[in-house]
Formats: structure tokens, sequence, C-alpha cells
């Protein structure tokens, strides 16, 4: 982690090309399953080198798993033949909001978890109750006592029917984890759809699980024994290939990204579309071009998958800033995800922000200044102003973007901005 910060001198028009890394959503469940290995080494591809990945796999050691990180080639190596331990402490658990997802992976690996409250970006409450609501009912005992949680498996776990109360994507997760390998079927209804729970379906499964239906709000787990290493290549980040992807709707220009699933972002790209801009397959990756100033977009709605995702909300909202009318943003998902918008006003931004609502008035320009990260999302709508921006904007608060994106700064001088880190 740096404590630098991004300096931009901004607009520019984005023009070149880059290649999007893993995804960081999709690493960190897949990274956090190898745990269920007891048999042989894992190899995941498109690990991107990321403060998050680091602390996956710092628990995972300290679990007792032998890893390796490739960090130029982007390769994790995972043998978790000997686990020795079944507890995160509090200060590993609080680096990040995923660390919640060993609970499942302890409990299916040793029967038993101690673990602290998870951390993350201060987005909103975030709560934990849907998980453990779900893993009481599949035969789990928890006691929660002093910030920790106790989970115990007393006999063994109760596969059956669980209703999500809303399709959460960490609760989805973390019932795979759990039920890869009991005995039974279990059945969740109301699941996450996110295309990440693809990719830990598909990981499972190669690993010897029995896991279908991701992709759709029902999700069916016949447990299987025992699971052995797989080789897994983790899909590209959607989320990273969407902040360069509004940057340049915004400046204009044309930009090749290479590893996207244009599939992964159809209703993003059709808000691109509305900008104004053109968006193109091009091989395994997509050409964005773009001319003038981007069209306001009525009203964009953050929803849980297919729909808008919200951690593409931020970079969106730097985008319509400099939009011909006025955009309204609504945030269905986290309750305090607008953290960006003050900072956004800092460059000269028109946003009100009426609790889940926020109404961006699209102006000329906007001109440089020093802006702090709110949260990781709202990092890289910092940046995105800062291209905007007329003059020098500084972004502090880098170490909120490093965990998220593996060389924002390389990856924008790609895309031919004026950019760098200064520490
Ligand atoms: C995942 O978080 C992502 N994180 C988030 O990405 C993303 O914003 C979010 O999904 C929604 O897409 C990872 O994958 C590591 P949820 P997660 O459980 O799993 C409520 C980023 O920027 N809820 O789907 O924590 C919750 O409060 C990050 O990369 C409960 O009420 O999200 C929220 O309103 C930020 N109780 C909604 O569900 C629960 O027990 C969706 O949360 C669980 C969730």
């Amino acid at each position: 982690m740096t404590d630098g910060c991004i300096s931009i001198n901004g607009r520019r028009r984005l023009t070149g090309e880059t290649t999007v890394q893993g995804c960081k959503n999709a690493a960190l469940p897949c990274l956090t399953a190898c745990l269920l290995c007891d048999r042989g080494c894992s190899c995941l591809g498109g690990c991107p080198a990321l403060s998050d990945v680091e602390n996956t796999i710092e628990i995972l050691e300290r679990l007792g798993a032998e890893c390796v990180f490739d960090r130029a080639g982007e390769l994790v190596t995972v043998r978790a033949e000997n686990v020795f331990g079944s507890s995160v402490d509090s200060g590993m658990m609080n680096k990040m909001r995923s660390s919640i997802l060993f609970m499942g992976a302890l409990l299916s690996r040793t029967g038993e978890a101690d673990i602290g409250y998870p951390g993350g970006c201060e987005i909103g409450a975030r709560p934990i109750d849907m998980h453990l609501k779900a893993f009481r009912r599949l035969g789990v005992q928890i006691e929660e006592e002093g910030g920790m949680i106790r989970c115990r498996v007393r006999s063994r776990l109760k596969p059956g029917p669980v209703s999500l109360l809303c399709p959460s994507v960490g609760a989805t997760e973390n019932i795979m984890m759990l039920m890869a390998k009991s005995e039974g079927e279990t059945v969740i209804r109301n699941a996450a759809r996110e295309p990440e729970i693809v990719d830990l379906q598909n990981l499972l499964n190669a690993m010897g699980a029995n896991i279908s239906g991701a992709g759709s709000d029902v999700i069916v787990i016949n447990g299987t024994d025992s699971l052995r290493g797989a080789e897994y290549k983790i899909m590209p980040d959607r989320i990273a290939a969407l902040t360069y992807m509004a940057a340049a709707a915004a400046c204009g220009g044309r930009i090749l990204l290479r590893n996207v699933n244009l599939d992964h972002i159809s209703v993003c790209c059709s808000v691109l579309r509305d900008m104004g801009a053109v968006v193109e397959k091009d091989g395994d990756g997509a050409v964005l071009t773009m001319s003038g100033r981007p069209n306001a977009v009525n009203a964009i709605k953050t929803l849980y998958y297919p729909g808008f995702p919200t951690d593409a909300q931020p970079a969106f909202m730097a985008a319509m800033t400099v939009a011909k009318g006025t955009t309204v943003f609504i945030e269905s998902i986290f309750e305090n995800r607008f953290r960006h918008a003050p900072e956004l006003v800092k460059l000269g931004a028109d946003i009100d922000v009426n609790i889940c609502q926020a109404v961006v008035r699209g102006k000329e320009s906007l001109s440089g200044a020093e802006v702090r990260s709110s949260d990781l999302r709202g990092g890289a709508a910092m940046v995105i102003g800062g291209l905007i921006a007329d003059g020098n904007t500084r972004v502090r608060g880098v170490s909120h973007i490093e965990r998220g994106y593996r060389n924002i700064t390389e990856d924008f001088e790609s895309l031919g901005a004026d950019i760098r880190m200064i520490y």
C-alpha cells in the first residue's frame, strides 16, 4: 500500500489500449475456496496483485496453507492439505468484507470457525445477518460474543432449502462454500446471480463439487465427499473495465480494452451507448469510441445483477458531471454510497444528494483540485473526475483505490492520460 497521491493533468482525450485485470470480487471467493481442497494444489490465474488478494493469501497461510503468488503473472498456487487453525483474528477479518467467506470455508474444512466481523468499504451498514441465519438453518451453532463469532458444526450439517431475504452476493457464496462438501442437497432460493457466483461455481465444480444453477436465482448444491486442487482462470474484472469505459465516455477518444466480457456488462453498455459512445466487441475485448460531451441519461438506478451494478455507480456519476443535461442516480443497494459526490463538487461538479438519490446537472467542464478517495469505487470516480477536469488534480487516499485496481495509473497512462503516482 502507498500513502502517496495520484496527480492528473486532465482534459485529454483517451486513446490507447490496456488489458483489464482479473476480477477482484471473483478472485477473493475463489482463493478462499482453495481451503476446501484436502488434496492437491490449486492454481488460480488472473488474480490481480491487490491488497485484498494479498490479505486473503495471508489468512490462508496463517491457517496452514502453502501459497505462492506470482504477482507479475497474476497466478496464485495454494496447497491446503494441512490446515492447522480454525480462527481468523479480528485484525485480519477487519481488512476486507470478503473475509466473512472464511466462515463457510473453515466450517466446511474443520467443522469450526472463530472469526471477527468483516471490514470493507464504508458504503453502508453491511450486516451479516443473512449469512448467520442461513448457517443456523443449515446446522451450524453460532454464538456472538465480544466482537467474535464462534461457529461449530456439532454432529453434521443439515442440507435443505434456504431462502435469502435479498440476493446477497456474499451470503450466496458463503453457503456454497459451507455446503459443497455436505451430505445431501441444498437449494438456495433468491440467490445472487452475479457472474462472480458463476465463477465460484465453475471453480468448485472443477475441484469435484456438484453445484448447478449459478447465474440464476436458484442454486442447487449436491454435497460431495472431498475436493481436490484445480486449475482455473478468474473472469475479467467487469467493474475495472467499466471504470475505463466511463472515463473514455466522459473524455472522448478511442480505447481498446483486452480481457472484457461484454455479456457481463450489457446494461452498462446500453447506458454508454445512450451517452453517445460506440461500444464494440473486439476478440476477447472491447473498443469504445466517443466524440463530444456525453448525453445525460434520465435515471440510473443500481440494482442486483443483471441490473446496473452499484460498484459502477461512482464512475458513471463522475462521467455524468460533464454530460449534456441532468442525470438522476438512485442507489438501492447500499445506503451510504454517495460519499464521492461532495468530492466531485470540489472539482466544480453540480450534484445534489438527498439520501439515496443524487441529481447530477452536467456542466461544460470541471476544474482540477485536491480531492480524497472516500472508498474504493469512490476513489476511481475521483480519478475520472481528474481526467475530465481542466488543470491539475491530486487524488489522496490512494490505499482505498489499491484495494481494487492493480495499477490504475499505468492503465490510464496506457490509455493516453497524463497521470502519475507521487510519493
Ligand atoms: C459484494 O459485497 C461485493 N464485494 C461488493 O463490491 C458489491 O458492491 C456487492 O457485492 C453488491 O454487488 C465482494 O464481492 C467482495 P451483498 P457483499 O451481500 O457480498 C445487504 C466493491 O466495490 N445484506 O450482495 O458484501 C447489504 O447490506 C465491493 O468491489 C444484508 O442486509 O454485498 C446490501 O444492502 C463493495 N444482510 C445488500 O444486502 C446480509 O447478511 C447486498 O449486499 C448481507 C447483505
